[in-house]
């Protein structure tokens, strides 16, 4: 992994986003640059190790992207159930042909309208993905509504990208809180160059 080249290929996503519009501007080819550069990328292991998780653990991943993440934690935690949403066409393709696992079921769908049942989720993940999103707010809702009591919301994202998006942690804190989440939770990771920003909150009940 070309580490030196992280700021240069994280700034054509924004460059690109911002000319664009967020989300649905998502095509073929972003999506095929996007799993080329960061179909693999150190902030998935390190997600993975910070979340903790145990056996059987039922984890949605908003924006899933290319399905890297919800590979490994079919591959690392005994018993996982992955379920990945993602609204660009092109992506969810690209994930399900890389896909072996029956432990991960891929879905397209936007983040405010999750395919799953209220209160049916451990955890739900956004990484490098909430800053993407036209209405954070109603995917943080929907994020909520998905989990169960006692479960975890988990956002992700990149010092890069924050520098980048002009997001910030106060901001997804915002977002966490806004949603009722509780117990809201601020910590980072790395690996080389990459620091990848964390905050996790629970749901009440
Ligand atoms: C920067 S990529 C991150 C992918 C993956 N989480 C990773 O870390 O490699 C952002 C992803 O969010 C998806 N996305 C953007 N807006 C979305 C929305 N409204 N609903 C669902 N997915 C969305 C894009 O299609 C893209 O795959």
């Amino acid at each position: 992994m070309a580490h030196s080249h992280t700021h240069q290929h994280l700034g054509l996503v924004h460059s690109h986003d911002h000319h664009h519009g967020p989300a649905g501007d998502w095509t073929d080819d972003t999506a095929r640059w996007y799993a080329e550069k960061f179909g693999d990328w150190p902030s998935q292991a390190l997600l993975l190790e910070q979340l903790g998780l145990s056996e059987g653990v039922v984890l949605v991943d908003v924006g899933c992207g290319t399905g890297a993440f919800l590979r490994m934690l079919a591959a690392r935690v005994p018993a996982a159930r992955g379920i990945g949403i993602d609204c660009t066409k092109s992506m969810v393709d690209l994930a399900r042909a890389k896909t072996e696992s029956d432990a991960v079921t891929l879905h397209e769908a936007d983040a405010t309208a999750l395919p799953l049942d209220d209160a049916s989720a451990d955890r739900v993940v956004f990484l490098n993905t909430l800053h993407h999103l036209s209405d954070p707010s109603a995917a943080m809702r929907e994020a909520v509504r998905v989990l169960r009591p006692g479960g975890q919301v988990w956002v992700g994202t990149d010092e890069d990208v924050y520098d980048m998006s002009g997001w910030t942690n106060g901001r997804v804190r915002d977002h966490l809180s806004g949603a009722g989440l509780g117990r809201i939770r601020q910590t980072s990771a790395h690996q080389g160059d990459v620091v990848l920003n964390l905050l996790y909150a629970v749901k009440g009940g």
